[in-house]
């Protein structure tokens, strides 16, 4: 695997060029940036209000995009912090801390890659499709229905999966069910071709993504999203169980999402006792 090297995080000012609802859940804010770093898809911001809005904790989000300063988020409104985001306006102030953590790697030799995006774990597989997809790369994405899913940002290179049929607009496509089911029904097993698979969404959909890639024997790799006080490695409270690998023992430890993360390899993680988090409902 090839894991490119990324740039050093900045902590900039972004002043709100757009914050427009995408999809029923999703609102895509546009930033303008003072200092811009590049990128690698799979790192995230550390967004946080300003003046009497200001949170004690910022709040991480992936990147969706940078291009020409403007920096480009995908979210869903959740709690505290999202609500006030949503109140944004043109010309608003934002803190951004940026980029952080652990990116996709690619494979060095040439693997076809499988995007799996569940809900708000869009960005980071759009992000990677958008940047670095061959013709052979194919994108996931699984929606609650179609009033969930933004179709202008999915071009034909996606395959939309719903769980309710409703609201698909009659001229898009999507299937009703799981996205991993849908990329077990597109890639038969008889297709020997191994492939690359990146995820990132709710905890039971990644699950469902590394266990069909161990199935298949295709490598893969899962973008987490923990609850994060400062992004940066000092806080320790983002911890993420993983088996060290190297270890005959089986042996594990607490890595931190986001500095040994957030993108990890699927088999590096301890499903077992991390599929018990309680906030695995977050799409
Ligand atoms: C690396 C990373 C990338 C992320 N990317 C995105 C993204 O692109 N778009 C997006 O909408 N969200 C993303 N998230 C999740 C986002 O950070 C949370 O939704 C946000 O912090 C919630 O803030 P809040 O103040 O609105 O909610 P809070 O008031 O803090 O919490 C509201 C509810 O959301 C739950 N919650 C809060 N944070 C998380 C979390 N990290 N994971 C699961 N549940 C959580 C809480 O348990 C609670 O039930 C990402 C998280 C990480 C760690
Ligand atoms: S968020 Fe502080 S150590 Fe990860």
């Amino acid at each position: 695997m090839i894991t490119r090297p990324t740039n050093a995080a900045m902590r900039s000012t972004g002043r709100v060029l757009a914050n427009e609802q995408v999809s029923s859940g999703l609102i895509r804010l546009d930033m303008q940036l003072d200092l811009c770093p590049g990128f690698e898809p799979g790192q995230f911001a550390m967004i946080n209000l300003t003046g009497a809005m200001e949170l004690v904790f910022s709040r991480p989000f992936s990147i969706l995009a940078v291009q020409d300063r403007v920096l480009s988020l995908l979210y869903r409104v959740v709690g505290r912090g999202t609500r006030a985001m949503q109140q944004l306006r043109p010309d608003d102030n934002l803190t951004v801390l940026g980029p952080l953590g652990r990116p996709f790697s690619t494979p060095a030799e040439k693997l076809p890659v499988v995007l799996i995006g569940g809900g708000v774990g869009l960005p980071p597989v759009w992000a990677w499709l958008k940047q670095y997809g061959r013709p052979d790369d194919i994108g996931f994405f699984g929606a609650r229905d179609g009033a969930d899913v933004p179709w202008d940002l999915l071009d034909d290179r996606w395959r939309i999966s719903v769980d309710n049929h409703r609201q698909v607009p009659a001229d898009r496509a999507a299937w009703q069910g799981l996205v991993p089911d849908l990329v077990a029904k597109e890639i038969s097993p008889d297709d020997h071709q191994s492939r690359l698979v990146m995820a990132c969404g709710p905890i039971p959909l990644l699950k469902a993504a590394a266990d069909l890639a161990r199935d298949r024997h295709w490598p893969c790799q899962v973008s987490l999203e923990e609850h994060m006080g400062c992004g940066y490695g000092a806080c320790k409270g983002c911890v993420v169980p993983v088996i060290d690998l190297n270890n005959t023992q089986d042996s594990w430890r607490n890595a931190t999402c986001c500095q040994d993360g957030p993108v990890f390899s699927a088999e590096s993680i301890d499903w077992s006792s991390y599929s018990r988090h309680d906030f695995d409902v977050i799409d």
